[in-house]
């Protein structure tokens, strides 16, 4: 070290990287330069000669260290870790919770897990979830996502398929279930999977067997499987786009992740991890989120769940210009502001091609109901179907808007 010495270089690590943990080497007998590293913050040192199985130890705590400070780093304002998170995931509502306990059962067992919930619930984390915590940690995980993969060459990239199989085959290639002995393979969107496909899928659960396409060795493999869908595979069953019994198959232990909405008290949580997380991707240094704009997102429905909650401090965290998250900074969806843009929309739309048999007087009519409805669930939308509260926003009385909502056809919410 030419320039600086052990300890200048550590003070300016700090500045540069304040989560990067450091070991200090020192000459032998340099006790002072030890203690002095210790107290400006090094995780720990070393002098020479040392011990490779020393090092191992200093490194390892190191990396704890690193990884706690990391995650402090996350949640400011909570104390370091949140209490209840676990298994990479944040949350500390009940239905979390609960989760919690079902991975805690499920994780280190080779059973089948069938994942479902709405779009963004989480479905994949918990997938990971569940491998990085089972006994085949170490091996592979594998995911195919049946949606982005042409219905045609589902089979090739899930079984493999050998020299001249078809057109192209010039050499033989291991499909995922091959890729995937002894680890866990993920069939994401399962509900996407051609009929013809899931009898062969069932074929493998069943037997643990299958051949390559073109090829004539049936191959077995040892493969924990995880499928997750957000489509009901109940109905898709009921309408016989699903086999039932590959459905009876997966669905040996079901794993129902609950929507956003129905687990509010965990947005203000969710919502400063995120945060953080672009402030430090993005380079920006917001310090947190307004009382009345975390009162919204907390309110607000989330059709998109976890990851449109994502995206949206995402982009809050870009525009942001003051030091907090302000209601302004959230998109219209949420803050609610009344933009003319929707009605418009739905006005023309409704014109859009309409000739003019019906007349000016019915087309309008037509197009104000569409505007007034639009409105009006959004309303209800945003206050959980609390019609006071709708009206309130409306600027209607409460009995002026349950007229209109029977008028439309709009039922009051009993939940
Ligand atoms: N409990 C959680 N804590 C922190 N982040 C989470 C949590 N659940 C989900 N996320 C994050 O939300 C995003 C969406 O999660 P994921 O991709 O697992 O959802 P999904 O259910 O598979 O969605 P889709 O149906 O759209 O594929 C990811 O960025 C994920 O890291
Ligand atoms: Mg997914």
């Amino acid at each position: 070290m030419p320039k600086l010495g052990g300890l200048e270089f550590l003070r300016w690590a700090q500045v540069e990287e304040p989560k990067l943990p450091v070991i200090i080497l020192t000459a032998h007998g340099t006790v002072d330069t030890a203690v002095e590293a210790l107290k400006m913050g090094a995780v720990d040192y070393l002098s020479k000669p040392f011990d490779q199985d020393e090092v191992r130890r200093l490194v390892r705590k190191a990396l704890q260290v690193g990884q706690l400070a990391h995650r402090d780093a996350s949640n400011p304002g909570v104390g370091g870790l949140p209490e209840g998170t676990r298994f990479g995931m944040l949350g500390n509502s009940k239905a979390v919770r609960d989760l919690y306990a079902l991975l805690d059962r499920v994780a280190a067992t080779p059973t089948t897990v069938l994942v479902t919930g709405e779009s963004g619930t989480g479905k994949e984390l918990v997938a990971r979830a569940l491998h990085q915590h089972s006994s085949r940690s170490a091996r592979a995980f594998i995911k195919v996502n049946c949606a982005a993969i042409p219905q045609t060459l589902i089979e090739s990239e899930l079984f493999g398929y050998e020299k001249g199989a078809f057109t192209g085959a010039v050499g033989s290639k291991p499909g995922r279930f091959e890729l995937a002995h002894g680890g866990t393979l993920f069939l994401d969107e399962i509900g996407e999977v051609p009929v013809e496909m899931q009898v062969k899928l069932l074929r493998v659960l069943q037997e643990g067997e299958f051949e390559r396409v073109g090829g004539v060795k049936t191959s077995r493999v040892d493969v924990r499987l995880i499928a997750a869908t957000n489509r009901d595979l109940r109905r898709e069953t009921a309408a016989g786009r699903f086999r039932e019994d590959l459905f009876y198959r997966l669905n040996v232990v079901p794993i129902e992740l609950p929507p956003l909405r129905n687990r509010a008290e965990d947005v203000p949580l969710l919502a400063v991890f995120f945060l953080k997380k672009f402030n430090e991707r993005l380079g920006k240094s917001v310090e947190g989120i307004d009382h009345d704009a975390l009162a919204l997102l907390t309110r607000y429905r989330w059709p998109g769940n976890i990851r449109e909650l994502e995206n949206f401090i995402e982009r809050a965290v870009l525009f942001a210009d003051g030091p907090r998250i302000k209601v302004q900074d959230l998109p219209a969806e949420v803050s609610g502001s009344p933009s003319p843009e929707p009605g418009l929309e739905a006005a023309s739309s409704t014109l859009d091609g309409a000739g003019f048999g019906e007349g000016l007087k019915e087309q309008v009519r037509v197009a104000m109901a569409r505007i007034e409805r639009d409105l009006i669930v959004r309303a209800l939308d945003q206050t959980h179907g609390n019609v006071t509260h709708a009206a309130r926003l409306l600027k209607i009385s409460r009995k002026g808007l349950q007229l209109k909502m029977k008028e439309l056809a709009l039922r009051e919410r009993s939940d």
